[in-house]
């Protein structure tokens, strides 16, 4: 149903409305603000008809805007009725203050009770403003940087009827063929924990009643990012070190953040759908971690089980998920439909129902929508926030820290500002959609700020503009498949000549805005299309080249490395990419970013991550030298192109040796390692002081070394500073053969520098 439809059906309900809104708060007292929400909800719990409360646990798409399949059940008049029965709790993909006011009055005033619907929409990385895509701001490691880009994001969101975010996306990902790893924050679980108790502080911010915030949502528990080759939606068979080690703790971090929701994933995990894991979902999440939101399922995830070949039909997929802890239905249409005869049947419990109605209703009031269920739906207030001054800023402000300086030879950056000829070169160059990224529904197309609008504010230099490889033509939608061009070489001409004439070629090429993201898997790292072979076309007039990387996952950039002297890594930036892009090539900005994946030098290393296992044989590049039998590969090094955590500046960072402040510990007791960091050159800046401890044997192998601290440090030229950490044991616990989280005496190693690649070292031990 279009949009003005629904509104048409909606006025010709109003007086009928009028009337019956009064009705459901006089008769429970939902605005009695003494009452304590558990009471509160029990009261109306005590009220609900079963059907009712099913409907609570069922989630509709809105009336456009799909971000999954279309489902075939269900169409807008059906669910328009659903909605005045109070058959629903929760609509996605319904935004703007006047739509979502329009879906919430059905709720409100037509429903027995007038329960008001929890509004769900993908605020992944912005909202109509568009901020750089998660994987980029993690590069930043600026953790107070990223709380404030998503507070912005929920503030922008929460005027336009939002008041909950399917955010943040905790998956930790090691495959970058898989398209979602733009989603999240990398490869590593400590900076994925810590990123994501700043995004849900962010979202949900100090108190949820506040209108400028949503609840969040930790997604995909779990381990969706372990998709079997990279491939969306694959199987995922890990064991439990694994899952415990690597896939769980930013899961739990948004736990104890308090994130309010959980969303379940597409994946069968070691031959069980998520969507149906008990062992996940009741026992680790409601159980040990005391969680007490609601979970979600993914997008048709219940029905899927059919697919998976785990779920019998329907009827038995209900059943399994609700037994699993499943409390609301997403799209499958499934636990409305199925669950009265599964408790006619005994399969399931109405404790069930009533645990997960509980946990639902609990996060509706602490949202304030019973108080007021338009609380996010003033369409003044909209206006004024949108696209505001403060947001607009903000994306800035985050886009440049999020920027990888990757290689730098002959301090080719910064630009001098003066008298240069420009060659401009790509097909991303004056691409507004691209830096948008995946997560944009809301954003306007083609809004971003193009690196040739960016680079213009800069008016000492002359810049010749050409595309080299053309884009795809037409706006490619949400659900398609995009590719940069590769038939079509016409465009090389015009760039070959703008480049002979040229101080300095920019050259901007990488990935579609759509090329990554859900359902963007690859198979091949390298620059898609014709993007590589007009590099080294260029490269052959012109070698004073800065290629711009713009992508949504790491690249094989093995030929780059070798021959182009500066690589300036800006993945998807959001709607003020070039102006930040242009900051950081004049040296307005002093680039601090360092990579939250590693970069390969080919795809055949995938899954690759710098807390591997050491092995029997040891895989260090060199190893066993003189013979094959040590695990490695004949025809490619180990070791990443860039490493996890690299990232160069303008300025140069001396790092001193490290002084522990005791090379042993007992338990209760806590020791210190501390370097002085000195910036030597000649420009302020910023550094991520890294540190790593490895375990050198344990009840458990463990990792080769493992992110333990970090901090973001700025200095002038010349000035020096003392950074320590504190380590304790328990930041030395992890997942024990004894199936719990423990620390175990032994030796230790902590190496604390610029990378995860870092040699410098000490020793220590825990008594
Ligand atoms: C499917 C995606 O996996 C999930 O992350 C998203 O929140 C839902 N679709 C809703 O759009």
């Amino acid at each position: 149903m279009h949009l003005s439809n629904l509104l048409f059906l909606l006025q010709n309900r109003f007086l009928k409305t009028i009337f019956l809104s009064l009705m459901p708060i006089a008769l429970f007292g939902q605005t009695d603000f003494e009452v304590p929400i558990d009471n509160r909800v029990d009261d109306l719990i005590s009220k609900m008809t079963l059907e009712e409360k099913l409907g609570q646990m069922n989630q509709y798409n809105g009336f456009w805007n799909v971000t999954g399949p279309t489902p075939k059940e269900g169409n807008a008049k059906e669910k328009y009725d659903h909605l005045a029965k109070g058959w629903v709790g929760s609509m996605l993909n319904v935004r703007g203050a006047k739509e979502v006011r329009a879906v919430q009055e059905v709720a409100v005033n037509e429903s027995r009770l007038g329960i008001p619907l929890i509004i769900g929409f993908d605020l992944i990385h912005g909202y109509k403003t568009i901020s750089p895509i998660p994987l980029a701001e993690t590069a930043s490691w600026d953790l107070e940087a990223m709380r404030m880009s998503a507070s912005l994001g929920a503030k922008e969101a929460a005027a336009a009827g939002i008041n909950w975010t399917f955010a943040p996306m905790v998956d930790v990902t090691r495959d970058a063929r898989w398209g979602r790893v733009m989603e999240g924050a990398g490869e590593d679980p400590y900076l994925g924990s810590r990123v994501a108790e700043a995004r849900v502080h962010g979202f949900q911010g100090l108190d949820l009643s506040d209108p400028n915030t949503v609840a969040a949502c930790a997604k995909h528990f779990a381990a969706y990012g372990f998709a079997e080759s990279g491939r969306d939606y694959n199987t995922v068979d890990i064991g439990e070190n694994t899952l415990h080690n690597i896939v769980l703790p930013p899961f739990k971090a948004a736990a104890d953040a308090g994130v309010k929701t959980f969303m379940n994933s597409f994946n069968d995990l070691n031959g069980i759908p998520a969507t149906a894991d008990r062992n996940l979902q009741r026992n680790i999440l409601k159980g040990d971690w005391n969680f007490d939101g609601f979970i979600v399922s993914d997008w048709g995830s219940l029905k899927e089980m059919i697919d998976h070949g785990y779920a019998r039909d329907k009827k038995h997929a209900g059943e399994l998920g609700l037994n699993a802890g499943s409390d609301m239905d997403m799209e499958s249409y499934i636990y409305l439909n199925e669950i009265k005869s599964l408790l006619k049947e005994g399969k399931v419990s109405m404790e069930q129902v009533d645990d997960a109605v509980r946990r639902i209703l609990k996060v509706k009031f602490e949202l304030g929508l019973f108080d007021d269920p338009y609380r996010y739906c003033d369409e003044e207030r909209e206006k004024r926030v949108t696209g505001s001054k403060e947001i607009q800023e903000g994306a800035l402000d985050m886009a440049k820290k999020s920027i990888v300086l990757l290689k730098n030879e002959n301090k080719l950056l910064p630009l001098k500002k003066e008298g240069q000829k420009i060659a401009l070169i790509g097909p991303l160059a004056n691409d507004k959609n691209s830096p948008l990224g995946n997560w944009r529904i809301a954003a306007e197309n083609n809004s971003a700020v193009s690196v040739l609008e960016g680079l213009a504010s800069y008016t000492g230099n002359t810049i010749c503009h050409a595309q080299g490889v053309k884009l795809v033509n037409a706006i490619p939608a949400f659900h398609e498949e995009v590719k940069i061009n590769t038939t079509d070489k016409s465009g090389f001409k015009a760039a070959k000549k703008a480049a002979k004439k040229a101080d300095v070629v920019i050259m901007v090429l990488g990935e579609y805005g759509f090329q990554s993201g859900e359902g963007r898997s690859r198979t091949r790292l390298d620059l898609p299309g014709f993007q590589q072979e007009l590099l080294e076309e260029i490269y052959k007039i012109n070698k004073n080249i800065v290629l711009v990387l713009m992508n949504g996952r790491p690249l094989v950039l093995n030929w780059a490395d070798q021959n182009i002297p500066a690589i300036l890594e800006s993945w998807h930036l959001g709607t003020q990419s070039g102006n930040a892009i242009a900051q950081v090539l004049y040296g307005d900005y002093n680039p601090s970013g360092k990579l939250p994946m590693s970069f390969p030098r080919s795809v055949g290393q995938m899954p690759l991550y710098y807390n591997y296992k050491s092995t029997g044989r040891p895989g260090a590049d060199g190893g066993d030298a003189g013979s094959v039998f040590w695990s490695h590969y004949g025809d490619e090094k180990n070791s990443p192109l860039y490493p996890f955590g690299f990232g160069l500046s303008y300025t140069e960072f001396e790092y001193s040796e490290i002084k522990m402040s005791s090379n042993s510990m007992t338990i209760g007791s806590q020791i210190e390692a501390s370097v002085v960091l000195k910036n030597t050159g000649k420009v302020k800046g910023k550094e991520v002081v890294q540190m790593y401890i490895h375990d050198q044997f344990a009840s458990v192998t463990r990792p080769v070394r493992e992110l333990k601290g970090f901090e973001l440090v700025e200095l002038g030229p010349g000035e020096s500073k003392k950074v320590s950490f504190t380590i304790d044991p328990e930041l030395l616990e992890f997942y024990s053969a004894n199936r719990k989280w423990e620390s175990e005496p032994g030796a230790f190693t902590v190496y604390i520098g610029t990378n995860s690649a870092t040699k410098r070292k000490a020793n220590f031990s825990l008594n």
